[in-house]
């Protein structure tokens, strides 16, 4: 049986610009989903979902996952039509919008697969692989979450528009600082809200271009602020930045509600993290003390939340 994993992510800051060729910052977290692959006496492939999810995720996201997994074997030039694989799906990371679900279970099944084909590929095509996996969930992904899947760290990434190579650079944050995410419970489809965005660049060019704006001057602030470790900085950042993400239409009214909860609760700052119009919502709270009242705050509300790191 062969193995492979790929973590989970939070977009720290720049989720949907990211599409449009600017820069982003995500961290990946601890969380990973596991694939365990072998071959099966029958042709064709099989795949068994033991990941933890959202209510609905799994069943939601099952047509795409089949065209995924179909795209990742494509590109790693495997035929199953004689003989077949079981995936077998697991880990610790929930099977959420928000937390780059899609693309972890896409890193962690082209390292499976590499390590069962012998395929001797390096991160940089396994990377290519998980972005290929994407797609059947997507459409046209940035890149971003696949790349925080398979290389993890906390990283600025920038696609190229050209589909030359992106780019991405690993930085570093003076220590990892305490955060809590909460989750709305509602599933988002990244292909849909994405095409919303593009629709709302079309009608209204001038409001985009000035959220644009802004956010390309935030970004510099923002990098400069996690490098350093000022996290009242930071947190000021990623309010700003939801406010963006309010004008592109792509947040909602749980996801506000789990914003202004933290906030309300000592949170240095809060945003919506990924797709929108549900998945999840992460605050910036340094310090032990302030993450157990935050992550209290928000189950009180009666939304799911955990607690973690980035950095
Ligand atoms: C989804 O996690 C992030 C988006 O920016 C889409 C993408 O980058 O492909 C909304």
């Amino acid at each position: 049986m062969a193995v492979g994993s790929g973590s989970g992510k939070l977009i720290l800051f720049g989720e949907h610009f990211v599409v449009f060729g600017l820069p982003a910052i995500v961290s990946a977290i601890g969380s990973k989903t596991v694939a365990s692959i072998e071959f099966k006496d029958s042709p064709g492939w099989q795949v068994e979902d033991n990941r933890p999810e959202t209510l609905g995720y799994k069943k939601e996201k099952f047509s795409q996952q089949k065209a995924s997994i179909d795209l990742i074997l494509k590109a790693a030039g495997v035929d199953v039509s004689k003989k077949g694989i079981k995936i077998v799906l697991g880990g610790d990371l929930q099977a959420a919008s928000g937390v780059g679900a899609s693309a972890a279970s896409c890193a962690a099944i082209a390292r499976a697969l590499n390590d069962l084909y012998s395929l001797k590929l390096d991160n940089r095509k396994i990377n290519e692989l998980a972005f290929e996996g994407e797609k059947g969930y997507h459409g046209t992904p940035s890149g971003i979450d696949n790349t925080a899947a398979v290389f993890g760290g906390l990283l600025v990434f920038k696609k190229d528009l050209q589909l030359g190579k992106n780019s991405i650079e690993l930085i570093k944050a003076r220590k990892p600082v305490e955060v809590v995410v909460g989750n709305t419970g509602l599933t988002s489809d990244t292909k849909f809200v994405v095409g919303e965005v593009k629709k709302l660049k079309e009608e209204n060019p001038v409001k985009f271009n000035e959220a644009v704006k802004k956010y390309q001057r935030l970004l510099i602030s923002a990098r400069v602020s996690i490098e350093q470790g000022d996290w009242k900085k930071a947190g000021g950042l990623l309010d700003e930045n939801h406010a963006l993400l309010q004008q592109l239409a792509v947040s909602c009214k749980e996801l506000d509600l789990l914003v202004d909860t933290a906030r309300q609760a000592g949170a240095f700052g809060a945003k919506m993290t990924g797709t929108g119009r549900g998945g999840l919502m992460f605050a910036l709270t340094p310090g032990k003390q302030l993450q157990d009242k935050v992550l209290d705050a928000v189950k009180l509300q009666g939304f799911e939340a955990f607690a973690t790191t980035i950095g």
